[in-house]
């Protein structure tokens, strides 16, 4: 059975227009105009157990509308979701159990006491041993090098010592699956990287599900070989990290540093220049042209360096944020 199942999930909300002029009528009351916002819009995929799945898409495509229906505080508008074999909405204690949604953007801990406090309380809630307990505090405060922070008001750490506390009091039952929404949200580069591998190492050693959104591709590039791109509440692709440059990218990148100075006219009849740095120049090629290109710069020019790559990942995911590639 898949760990994960979402069906022609609908999100939609209504959101009442403000009536203008001063004093609304009483009538008006009940004749409140509204539109239509969808956020998810029919969207379908299933997760088995253990993967990491990026879950990307630009603001406002609909990533958290969509966590907050599989995690249960929203109701679907229409479509099936499936997680652990549970109806999430329904909200059932063991589901609650296996299950934790950590939002990057979000505190969840009380932020006047120390985080070992709110983690005591997710101990009650979830009705652990104190035995267990312990042993997992232990262990993710080990993975995460914590220390003592667990013992300072919450509102005296720092934002990442703060993160790490949030994804304490969110493992602690050890769910089975973790809807992770921009865990590493505004943290410097090394405390990313250190969320990062927490991450990975966590979803390895305990075969958790997870489902991760983050607009940083740094934290997706390193942790998930599959995505899920939505834009608009619509799913655009699902599939390999490395197959997206395959079906969204159409050239290559040819960067060639020359002796002398070079003919530009004669470079740009084999493709697109997208710099000229001193004698360097970075070529946009099509794909099925690139190699003869290489092989033309090699012999009809002086060239000292010569490189071929593929376009970053980021280039081709602003392609498809921006809407210029469709499903
Ligand atoms: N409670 C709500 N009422 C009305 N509209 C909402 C509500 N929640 C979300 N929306 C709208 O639904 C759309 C999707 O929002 P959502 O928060 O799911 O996007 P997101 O992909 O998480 O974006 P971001 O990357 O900015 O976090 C947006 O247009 C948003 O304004
Ligand atoms: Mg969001």
């Amino acid at each position: 059975m898949d760990t994960i199942t979402v069906s022609g999930l609908k999100k939609y909300f209504r959101v009442f227009k403000r009536r203008e002029g001063l004093i609304p009528t009483f009538s008006s009351l009940f004749k409140r105009k509204y539109f239509e916002v969808k956020a998810v819009d029919d969207i379908s995929f299933t997760i088995q157990e253990g993967e990491l799945v990026g879950f990307i898409g630009p603001n406002g495509a609909g990533k958290t509308t969509t966590l907050k229906c599989l995690s249960g505080l929203l109701f679907p508008s229409e479509g099936l979701v499936n997680v652990l074999g549970f109806k999430p909405f329904e909200r059932k204690n063991q589901f609650l159990k296996s299950i934790s949604l950590v939002m990057g953007q979000k505190n969840q801990l009380w932020w006047d006491l120390p985080a070992v406090e709110s983690f005591r309380l997710n101990k009650e809630i979830y009705e652990l041993d104190e035995e267990i307990y312990q042993k997992n505090l232990r262990e993710l405060s080990e993975l995460l090098e914590v220390g003592s922070l667990i013992n300072q008001p919450v509102r005296s750490l720092s934002l990442g010592s703060r993160m790490k506390m949030e994804l304490i009091a969110a493992l602690i039952h050890h769910p089975k699956v973790l809807f992770l929404d921009e865990p590493t949200i505004g943290l410097d580069i090394v405390m990313q990287k250190k969320m990062r591998d927490f991450i990975g190492n966590y979803n390895k050693k305990y075969k958790s599900t997870i489902l991760l959104t983050s607009h940083y591709m740094a934290d997706v590039k390193e942790l998930c070989r599959r995505i899920i791109i939505i834009n608009r509440g619509k799913l655009i692709y699902d599939g390999h990290l490395d197959k997206l440059s395959q079906k969204y990218s159409h050239h290559k990148i040819i960067t060639a540093q020359f002796d002398n100075s070079v003919d530009i006219q004669k470079l740009s009849q084999m493709g697109e220049i997208k710099s000229v740095i001193d004698k360097k120049v970075i070529l946009h090629i099509k794909k099925v042209n690139a190699r003869q290109a290489a092989v033309t710069l090699l012999e009809k020019f002086k060239v000292s360096d010569i490189n071929i790559t593929e376009p970053e990942i980021e280039d081709i995911i602003s392609i498809i944020f921006e809407g210029k590639a469709h499903a």
